[in-house]
């Protein structure tokens, strides 16, 4: 137990010193690094474990054998650029069992011969810019199993290697970059043809003006790399010779922009007729021309790689292997008459379309100013790269390309409307990269005949609905790229249709309108996360604090709803009671209304009859033939205001009862009939009246009861029940002796002044 305990503490002090002088564990006891720590020495306290030792930027100077702990584990070490000056023949002794060494960038002095030969099970050797001026120096005679060995940036005068390289049974790489080396000789090779077929050699930016002719020939390499090692077109034409018989898979020529030597654009590039090259990288700083010559020696890749070329005429070649090209930044000149870039390619040549059937075949070209015919000859075709190739697009230029499978356009322009017809018949599509084409819209029937398509990347675009997802044809998408766009909300009827197998969809980097009339949007959003490519950064458009859409609560939305619904119907309800009553009391309404009228223009008016007399139609016998001939024919004549009579044609009743009847006259006469109290124009007449005289503070009002009428009736009719109740009336009665006591009262209730 209290071992156990001491041996923890002394692992956890052991730790501590480490860090403290190592920098970070990368992985506990397997890997360390003391990366730019300034040691002037291995702390001895790394653990026998490590495998992995990072020692780079530091102090050594002087290497030696107990520099090193013992480190039995120890697999990779890098000592670049630790200002080593001498290593001593036993500096390795201690990591013998090392597999990669890198010594790059150490200003060596003394390299003891045999220090690196202890390292028998080393597979990577990294002596870049130590300053060797030759591999003779060293003795590497028990690494056999060494694989690569990096030499670059040296004085190396010579391409050979030791005559016991091979033992190196998996030898694969040999890089001499930029060093020294001028000549070639044909012993030099002796070596590398001894070792199969396996090796890359590297000989790029070394000034190479001699190959003795046989140095090359009948050997088999994987790659050869030979950029930037021709100084001039003499010397291009005095190593061809040399070249002659090579075999390789893969040739890497041509020149980067920082290239070491004066005059290497448009250098000649016919020695690689002579090599046998199954594929060819050229990259040229410059565009320049690639004469058909040249292009035709070309004849038997399988992949080409040309970046910076400019095809000027495109023969037609049996490209019989050929399985991918790709032009990069390439340019086809219009130098054949009548002829575009695309209809001279080679692959449209009818002869080769049988040849080219089940071929990746990658196009990526810029073409210039191209008029833009149809591919109909490449109907084996299965990838088509136009990315960014300013290519002017016409309805038919995809016309035949009926195995196509992955097409992608990024970053050009189309015309508007186009997409109705670009892709018709492209039935075997299942890529397609629209990538950053400023498209707006994308009309409903644009992909109408690709049943087949996967995955389909709109990612930025302008576009602002996502309309045309509805389309059944694209049933089978698995994959949808629609970030930065202008994308504010998906309606509900599109997110009902979207295809059921969309595994990734993209929306982020989009305007996303966060609000209530987007609930269901949102809510689809936060409900479909695991689909949706970075929810998190699905960011809301008029938020000032880019607040995440999933962070959106659409709940409160709902509650927003129910108090907006809940509003309404009271309002609604509102109104209807409002205007129910308004309807049942219109009558009243309508009252008021002539009530105020006449009270604010009573002031202006004179009387013109002496009395107003309200009775009911029916008894207009009594009053026309008794009423006027005895009050208005009398002495001093009466003038009473008869609404059949003295009425003002064209005005309605109520105003000509209110203005001519009743504010018109100083008196307001009754006649109190059974048929009276049954209409309820004469009550109305009646009630407006009493209460005008209410209103004018004087009971100007004369009943006549002109019949016996039930009380009960009278009741009903609260107010003229209490008129006569209150008030004296006069009762008709139907004999000459009291009919003139009658007519006498009657007179003098109308004169009298009140
Ligand atoms: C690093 O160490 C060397 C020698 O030990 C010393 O000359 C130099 O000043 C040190 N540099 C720093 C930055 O500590
Ligand atoms: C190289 O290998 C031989 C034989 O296997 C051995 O005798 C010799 O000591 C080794 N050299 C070194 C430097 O380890
Ligand atoms: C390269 O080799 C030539 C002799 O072939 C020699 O004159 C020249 O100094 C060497 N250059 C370097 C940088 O070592
Ligand atoms: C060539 O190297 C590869 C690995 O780079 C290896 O798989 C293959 O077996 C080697 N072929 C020969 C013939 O050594
Ligand atoms: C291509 O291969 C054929 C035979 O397979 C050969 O006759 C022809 O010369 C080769 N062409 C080139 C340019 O290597
Ligand atoms: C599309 O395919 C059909 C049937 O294969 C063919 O008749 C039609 O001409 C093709 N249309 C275009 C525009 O290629």
């Amino acid at each position: 137990m209290a071992a156990l305990t001491v041996y923890r503490f002394t692992l956890s002090v052991l730790w501590m010193i480490l860090t403290s002088l190592c920098g970070a564990k990368v992985i506990p006891s397997l890997q360390y690094s003391c990366f730019r720590r300034n040691l002037s020495y291995i702390p001895t306290s790394i653990p026998p474990s490590t495998q992995h030792l990072d020692f780079s930027f530091n102090y050594l100077t002087t290497l030696q054998r107990h520099m090193f702990p013992r480190l039995p584990f120890l697999q990779h070490l890098d000592l670049t650029r630790c200002h080593i000056q001498n290593i001593d023949n036993e500096a390795f002794f201690n990591v013998r069992n090392l597999s990669v060494l890198v010594l790059t960038g150490n200003p060596l002095k003394y390299f003891g011969r045999s220090s690196i030969n202890v390292l028998e099970k080393i597979h990577k050797l990294v002596l870049v810019e130590i300053g060797l001026l030759s591999l003779d120096s060293l003795n590497l005679q028990n690494l056999t199993s060494l694989k690569e060995l990096k030499l670059g940036t040296n004085r190396i005068l010579c391409v050979a290697l030791p005559m016991y390289s091979v033992t190196f049974k998996g030898f694969t790489l040999l890089d001499l970059h930029g060093n020294n080396i001028s000549v070639i000789r044909a012993d030099d090779t002796s070596v590398l043809r001894q070792m199969g077929s396996n090796v890359t050699l590297i000989l790029s930016r070394n000034p190479i003006s001699f190959i003795e002719t046989g140095a090359f020939a009948g050997l088999y390499l994987k790659e050869i790399n030979l950029f930037d090692t021709f100084i001039s077109s003499t010397v291009v034409r005095d190593i061809t010779g040399g070249l002659s018989g090579l075999n390789v898979i893969r040739l890497k020529i041509g020149n980067f922009e920082e290239s070491t030597w004066q005059e290497t654009v448009g250098l000649p590039l016919d020695y690689i007729c002579v090599i046998y090259f199954q594929e060819i990288y050229l990259h040229q700083s410059n565009p320049s021309h690639l004469p058909s010559h040249i292009l035709r020696c070309m004849a038997n890749c399988s992949k080409i790689y040309l970046s910076r070329v400019v095809l000027e005429t495109w023969e037609h070649f049996h490209f019989q292997n050929l399985k991918e090209m790709i032009v990069v930044n390439g340019k086809i000149s219009h130098s054949s008459a009548g002829r575009s870039g695309l209809e001279s390619l080679p692959s449209s040549s009818p002869e080769l379309t049988g040849s080219l059937s089940e071929t990746s075949f990658l196009l990526r070209l810029q073409f210039e100013n191209d008029r833009s015919d149809t591919m109909e000859n490449l109907r084996y075709l299965k990838y088509l790269d136009l990315s960014y190739s300013q290519i002017t697009f016409n309805t038919k230029l995809f016309h035949g390309l009926s195995s196509l499978k992955e097409l992608k356009m990024a970053g050009n322009s189309f015309a508007k409307g186009i997409f109705s017809q670009l892709f018709l018949n492209l039935t075997t599509l299942e890529v397609l990269d629209l990538s950053n084409c400023a498209i707006e819209n994308i009309p409903l029937n644009s992909f109408h005949d690709l049943h087949h398509l996967k995955h389909l990347i709109f990612s930025g675009n302008k576009l602002i609905t996502m309309d045309f997802l509805t389309g059944p044809s694209l049933s089978k998408l698995k994959y949808l790229h629609a970030d930065n766009n202008y994308i504010a909300g998906i309606s509900p009827s599109v997110l009902q249709n979207i295809p059921a197998d969309l595994s990734v969809f993209d929306l982020s980097f989009n305007p996303i309108e966060c609000s209530c009339t987007q609930t269901e949007f949102i809510s689809w959003i936060i409900n479909h996360q695991s689909v949706l490519k970075d929810p998190q950064l699905m960011s809301c458009k008029s938020s000032s604090m880019n607040s995440r859409v999933i962070n959106f609560d659409p709940t409160h939305c709902v509650h927003r709803n129910r108090v907006i619904i809940t509003v309404s119907i009271l309002a609604a309800v509102t109104v209807l009671l409002l205007s129910a009553l308004l309807y049942k009391y219109q009558f009243y309404i309508h009252y008021c209304f002539i009530l105020l009228r006449g009270y604010r223009m009573s002031r202006q008016q004179e009387c013109s009859y002496d009395a107003f007399v309200i009775y009911s139609s029916n008894d207009e016998t009594w009053v026309l033939d008794e009423l006027v001939e005895n009050i208005e024919k009398g002495h001093p004549p009466i003038q009473l205001c008869l609404h059949e009579r003295d009425f003002q044609a064209g005005k309605s009743i109520t105003s000509n009862i209110v203005d001519e009847g009743i504010m018109g006259s100083r008196k307001v006469i009754v006649v109190v009939s059974q048929h009276f109290l049954d209409s309820s124009w004469c009550q109305f007449e009646f009630e407006l009246a009493q209460s005008w005289l209410v209103l004018r503070r004087n009971a100007s009002i004369i009943i006549i009861i002109l019949e016996d009428v039930e009380d009960k009736k009278i009741k009903r009719l609260f107010g003229l029940y209490k008129y006569l109740k209150k008030n004296t009336y006069l009762k008709w009665k139907a004999n000459a002796l009291s009919n003139t006591r009658f007519w006498a009262r009657l007179r003098k209730a109308i004169i009298a002044k009140n």
